[in-house]
């Protein structure tokens, strides 16, 4: 295989934009073989850019069983991306779902079973893990620069989203057709980043999710939660769409120091001593333990994020490297977001795993009351 043939499914916002950087050769190893959408319209705008160099399908299946590609990338709703990803494994096709998994940690998991036993790959588009700040962050932490951890605070208000952005497509923030709000759409990568910068995942959370109460829509669009984690840390995640500036402030500590990722800078203050071991051996009544300045980390790379990961699933097609974000990482911000919502439907602290049972008959009865939202004209904003 000389080069990777990709072929997009759903040419939206962000389908779009990976089958532009795909025809713009920025994916080394990878072209621009095939479109699918099940909407006329969608195709005929793809078939204005691209001509006869590619194919053009109006269902997925037929695209699976044309010999055309050998990836394919999924940029559909939510809801669709776990059944379009097994497909795709039933037809011996690489694959790349888009955030989230899915909406629930039951279809993430049968997706995630039937990659088992299947002879591709199965990657996710989690393009902030290329963040280098990121990667530095996950990195130190890792290499024992905080010590212990013992608290996590992410603060991410800056994915703001006007009425118009909810009122371009008749699936978005609705149960039915979206399956969430800002979890399920915007927070995805950092409920993902929460997780796999720490090394840790929640073990009960506290959450308050507020549905629909600064735009009209029917999901959550303000989420306040408290987070345990099995060595007695503790954290808090704060995401909305409706902070304006908003932040994205996530800062980590430890026994040993604290690391502060802040508007895409990264900052670092290291103790002199662990703090445990300092609290109980000082004779001083009102002191703190000795720490070094606070020093700004120097990132170094270049953050790649959708033409990064892009790179490397292609790579990882022809044996030149692992994938980066293999979709079996995408169930724990899936997981983690269902536990957020449960926790604040039921009014209670849950315990992960979730009873995902529970979960998916929780989100049946929204499911049940949820309309596609009434809209005066589909748009496409490109990503
Ligand atoms: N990684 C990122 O930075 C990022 C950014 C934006 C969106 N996304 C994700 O991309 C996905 C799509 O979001 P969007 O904003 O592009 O949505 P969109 O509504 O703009 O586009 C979705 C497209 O999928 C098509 N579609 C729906 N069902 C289909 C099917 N069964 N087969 C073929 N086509 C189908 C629709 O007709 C539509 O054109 C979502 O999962 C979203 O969370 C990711």
């Amino acid at each position: 295989m000389e080069k990777v043939r990709f072929g997009i499914i759903g040419c939206g916002n962000m389908g779009t934009k990976h089958a532009e950087n795909l025809a713009n050769g920025l994916i080394k190893n990878g072209v621009l073989a095939a479109v699918c959408d099940i909407k006329p319209s969608r195709l005929d705008a793809m078939r204005a850019l691209y001509g006869d160099t590619i194919a053009y399908f109006d269902c997925a299946e037929d695209m699976y069983k044309s010999g055309t590609v050998d990836v394919v990338h999924i940029c559909t709703p939510h809801y669709d991306h776990p059944r379009l990803a097994i497909e795709a494994m039933d037809h011996h096709l690489h694959c790349v779902v888009e955030k989230p998994a899915g909406v629930y940690t039951k279809q993430v998991k049968e997706m995630l079973t039937r990659a088992e036993s299947a002879d591709t790959l199965l990657g996710i588009m989690f393009n902030q893990r290329t963040n280098p700040a990121f990667r530095k962050m996950r990195e130190m932490i890792q290499n024992g620069a905080i010590g212990r951890i013992k608290r996590t605070n992410w603060i991410i208000t800056d994915w703001y989203r006007t009425q118009e952005y909810y009122d371009s497509g008749a699936w978005r923030a609705t149960w039915v057709g979206e399956g969430g709000g800002v979890l399920m759409n915007q927070a995805p990568h950092q409920l993902d980043l929460f997780q796999w910068i720490t090394g840790m995942s929640p073990v009960r959370v506290r959450a308050f999710c507020h549905l629909g109460k600064w735009h009209d829509i029917e999901v959550e669009d303000d989420v306040t939660c408290y987070c345990e984690y099995e060595n007695g840390a503790t954290g808090v995640f704060i995401t909305t769409t409706a902070d304006a500036p908003g932040t994205n402030r996530f800062e980590v500590t430890g026994t040993k120091g604290t690391l502060l990722f802040e508007k895409g800078r990264l900052y670092y203050t290291e103790l002199d001593i662990d703090e445990r071991e300092y609290c109980f051996a000082t004779r001083a009544v009102f002191a703190t333990p000795p720490a070094k300045e606070t020093v700004e980390i120097a990132i170094e790379g270049e953050n790649t994020q959708h033409v990064g990961i892009l790179n490397n699933v292609a790579n990882a097609v022809l044996g030149l490297e692992p994938l980066y974000a293999p979709a079996s990482d995408g169930i724990h911000g899936v997981e983690l977001a269902n536990a957020m919502l449960l926790s604040s439907l039921l009014d209670k602290t849950v315990t992960l795993p979730i009873d995902e049972d529970l979960f998916y008959e929780e989100l049946k009865k929204l499911i049940a009351t949820s309309k596609p939202r009434q809209i005066r004209e589909e748009t496409v904003t490109k990503v």
